[in-house]
């Protein structure tokens, strides 16, 4: 690591960016901040899959990976730069840790928003050593400044810095040590061209099927000792939008209901009454789903509208209607995306009771 008293990194255009003394805590460094090292929360930490084995479902990109674990084992090289996408909840977290574990190299995490400066990226980039796992969560938030910086990082393992400043400041090269950047995103869309073209793998996870969510849903339910019936686990299952992470939720939701209104045990009955109760159908659609195609067949008359229009009108975030509900529904067949907008299809008048237009029928069929 180079040393002066006020290392800087720079841009493209050849401009500093400071990034304070080294080895001080001037450098935000996002790596060493336990918070973002620390999982969201034990209980979805309790729950994840430690290893491919426990794994359960997307056999493809499983394959794959072990693959180029494999491959590059025999090899003796470091694995190749990684990227995972796909809607939140799926397990892109959970097989970077399995990866690394597999690969048996530290991990170290950090997020899109959280590299602020490109020094802070240095500053992670730095602390690598050889064969390490860097995980960028939300790489799709990256600064385009900070990107670039990326570009030779992951390329040729070469980081351009300043050193020291004024008369004596010069560029100097810094070799990294060969590693593998991990990126997860769930807009792989928004992806510049050029960061996209540097992993080697681009790996699309898929929803599960209700059969995965079960076998997910009977391994949590073991780990967190509650007795539950395969109709239990079903009834759970077919109503977690295809989301393991959802799986899981409904499942510690169930199993409070289950042990106060029940007899502790998850049977389908049990678990068709709690998840009534959370206002989700039978469907696995809940009241923001309902709310989303409540506007757009009634307020809009089934579209096309834009995304903007319709998060305003159910009071939320435009981009989670994009990453978490749009993508489910879509799959589902409720409503489609065109280039004039939101359109609704006729399962979602059919949802809700509504006649379907007939200018809508003839431009849909
Ligand atoms: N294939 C899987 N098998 C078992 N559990 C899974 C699987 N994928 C995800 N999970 C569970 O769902 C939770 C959310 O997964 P995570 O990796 O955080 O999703 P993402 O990073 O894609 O949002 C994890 O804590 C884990 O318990
Ligand atoms: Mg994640």
């Amino acid at each position: 690591m180079p040393t002066g008293p006020d290392r800087s990194a720079r841009r493209e255009d050849g401009s500093q960016i400071p990034i304070g003394a080294a080895g001080t805590e001037a450098v935000s460094d996002p790596y060493h901040n336990e918070a973002a090292r620390a999982p969201k929360n034990e209980f979805d930490a309790s729950l994840r899959p430690p290893d491919f084995s426990e794994f359960c479902g997307q056999a493809k990109v499983k394959e794959r990976l072990m693959l180029m674990v494999e491959a590059a084992k025999q090899r003796g090289d470091a694995l190749d730069h990684v990227l995972l996408c796909g809607p939140p909840g799926l397990g892109k977290t959970t097989l970077a840790h399995i990866l690394s574990q597999a690969f048996g190299s530290q991990i170290h995490c950090t997020s899109g928003p959280q590299i602020e400066k490109a020094g802070d990226l240095a500053g992670i980039l730095t602390n690598l050593q050889y064969g390490d796992f860097l995980f960028i969560d939300e790489i799709h938030r990256l600064h385009p400044a900070i990107e670039e910086y990326l570009y030779p990082a992951m390329e040729d393992y070469k980081l351009d810095i300043i050193i020291d400043q004024g008369p004596n400041a010069r560029s100097i090269t810094l070799t990294l040590p060969k590693f593998t950047l991990v990126g997860a995103t769930t807009r792989a869309g928004m992806l510049t061209a050029p960061l996209r073209s540097r992993f080697g793998m681009t790996n699309r996870l898929d929803y599960y099927t209700a059969r995965e969510l079960v076998t997910i849903i009977t391994r949590s339910a073991g780990i967190l000792h509650v007795p539950i019936l395969e109709s239990g686990a079903m009834e759970i299952a077919s109503r977690s939008r295809g989301t393991p992470r959802i799986a899981n939720n409904l499942l510690r939701w169930v199993r409070d209901f289950a042990q106060v209104r029940a007899n502790n045990e998850i049977s389908q009955p049990v678990a068709d009454e709690a998840l009534h109760m959370l206002d989700i159908d039978q469907d696995g659609l809940d009241e923001m789903d309902k709310r989303i195609l409540e506007a757009l067949v009634y307020k809009f008359g089934g579209g096309p509208v834009g995304v903007g229009s319709l998060a305003v009108a159910v009071g939320e975030d435009e981009s989670t209607i994009e990453d978490v509900y749009e993508p489910y529904l879509i799959l589902q067949g409720y409503l489609k995306r065109t280039p004039r907008g939101r359109v609704a299809m006729p399962v979602a008048f059919r949802k809700l009771g509504a006649a379907i237009p007939k200018d809508l029928q003839t431009e849909l069929f």
